[in-house]
């Protein structure tokens, strides 16, 4: 199909910021702080790099060029670009599929908290230095089924509304205008931040690695938040890519959102860390660091309101592009697939989202003590998508173009037909793709699923 019968990014401004706007959100600030305080700090930021350069980009490279040259969404990829007897790999796309729903389910209930912790912050209803009252009005909010409800239906209509635009007039227009943004709110905090007295303890945690703290288990958890990080393994990369422009330099927009992506994070860090150093906190609080621990250091600062308040606009700012993504992989299923039609596309995603939330939404409170593998809805869903089918479809995506597609159609592809000069780069990209990705991701599968 040609470039211009097709709904895609106009610019390649355009393509960057929602690929961006894909690759920032939860995971950066959310995520990104509380797994770095939990695993030992700069030791983990030490592994995250690494497993973030020798195997998220490289399958954020092939995964984008699939969707390219298929020019397709996730499942009709797969059906264009595999051999013909090969009908299987479409499969990916539809775990692609199920993953998506997976992930929106709870991140749109995360997401949902951070819209809430806005209005909470702006009214001065989390101003407390004390993390145990902090921690109580968190506790209200998610074990009450009703407003845990409300909020993520919040998020829903907002994201859903943008998305039934399509990708020029929705995604692209939308991400213009958030993805700056988020860049001043964000140096202005890390200005606030870096000032206080005691700051360097934190930049210190940060950035000091400690050797003795990277065991397995910290390498594992680091590649996997570099799969969630990336957006890749699930044919999310692979639908932008499908709107990206003929002229597009596809290895080197990937690496400038990897580099742009942890500028966030390590941004992100540098907000958050040398605070909570500064007035004493613990930084390994885990998954209630950003809504219990940044509360209270907020509180504890001059202009706290203030500022906190800018902390979760940008946050609820980095959920909504990231959610445009996630929403886009099912959307262009069902839309090019079932001829649905972009409104009535969207709107079926968003139901089943809405309902599949439900349960997430509730784990909290009356959902709490429904548990399969000892894991209560909202983490079942964290844990199936992230640890499972992320994963699995990396490796897949990997021994796809490693073992199938092979080196001379991605060399084509990548250097745009041999407009580009880039046959060394390419080289070892498909190196990495073929050996080095998937023999690592098969490590942190099986470690995920306990089977070693
Ligand atoms: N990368 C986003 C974040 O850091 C989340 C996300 C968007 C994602 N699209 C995805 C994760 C696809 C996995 C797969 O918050």
């Amino acid at each position: 199909m040609n470039q211009s019968s097709r709904d895609g990014f106009t610019s390649s401004f355009g393509v960057l910021v929602a690929t961006l706007g894909s690759a920032v959100g939860l995971g950066n600030i959310w995520k990104f702080p509380s797994l770095t305080g939990a695993n030992g700090g700069a030791g983990f930021l030490l592994v995250y790099l690494l497993a973030t350069l020798l195997v998220g980009l490289p399958v954020m490279i092939v995964e984008t060029m699939l969707g390219r040259a298929a020019r397709a969404n996730a499942v009709s990829a797969f059906e264009r670009v595999a051999p013909r007897r090969q009908w299987w790999w479409k499969s990916i796309g539809w775990m692609g599929f199920a993953a998506a729903l997976l992930i929106l389910a709870f991140y749109s209930e995360v997401a949902g908290w951070v819209y809430a912790y806005v209005f909470k912050a702006m009214a001065g209803q989390i101003a407390t230095t004390d993390p145990q009252i902090a921690g109580a009005v968190f506790a209200e909010l998610v074990a009450n089924p009703l407003s845990a409800l409300f909020w993520q239906w919040v998020v829903l209509a907002v994201t859903g509304s943008i998305i039934m635009f399509g990708v020029a007039k929705g995604i692209e227009a939308v991400t213009r205008k958030l993805m700056p943004l988020l860049f001043i709110l964000l140096l202005v905090l890390c200005a606030r931040s870096l000032t206080l007295p005691g700051a360097s303890a934190g930049l210190q945690f940060l950035f000091s690695p400690d050797l003795a703290k990277i065991t397995p288990a910290v390498l594992l958890t680091a590649l996997g938040l570099a799969f969630f990080k990336l957006s890749i393994g699930m044919g999310c990369m692979l639908t932008y890519g499908s709107y990206f422009r003929d002229n597009q330099n596809i290895p080197v927009t990937a690496t400038r959102v990897m580099f742009a992506d942890l500028s966030v994070s390590l941004l992100a860090g540098i907000a958050i860390f040398p605070a909570v150093f500064a007035f004493g906190f613990e930084p390994a609080a885990g998954p209630s660091l950003v809504f219990m621990t940044i509360p209270a250091v907020f509180t504890a600062m001059p202009g706290g309101t203030l500022f906190m308040t800018l902390f979760f606009i940008l946050t609820a700012i980095a959920s909504v592009g990231a959610m445009l993504s996630l929403l886009e992989v099912p959307v262009a299923i069902l839309s090019e697939r079932y001829g649905l039609g972009r409104k009535r596309a969207s709107l079926t995603t968003i139901g089943v989202v809405a309902v599949l939330g439900v349960p997430a939404a509730l784990s909290a409170s009356l959902t709490s003590e429904a548990k399969v593998f000892a894991m209560n809805p909202f983490d079942l869903f964290d844990f199936l998508s992230s640890n499972v089918l992320l994963p699995l479809g990396g490796i897949l995506i990997c021994l796809f173009v490693g073992w199938v597609y092979g080196l001379p159609e991605m060399a084509r592809q990548l250097s745009n037909d041999g407009a580009l000069r880039n046959r060394r780069l390419v080289s070892v990209v498909f190196f990495l793709v073929r050996f080095v990705a998937p023999l690592s991701i098969a490590a942190v599968l099986l470690h995920g699923l306990k089977l070693f």
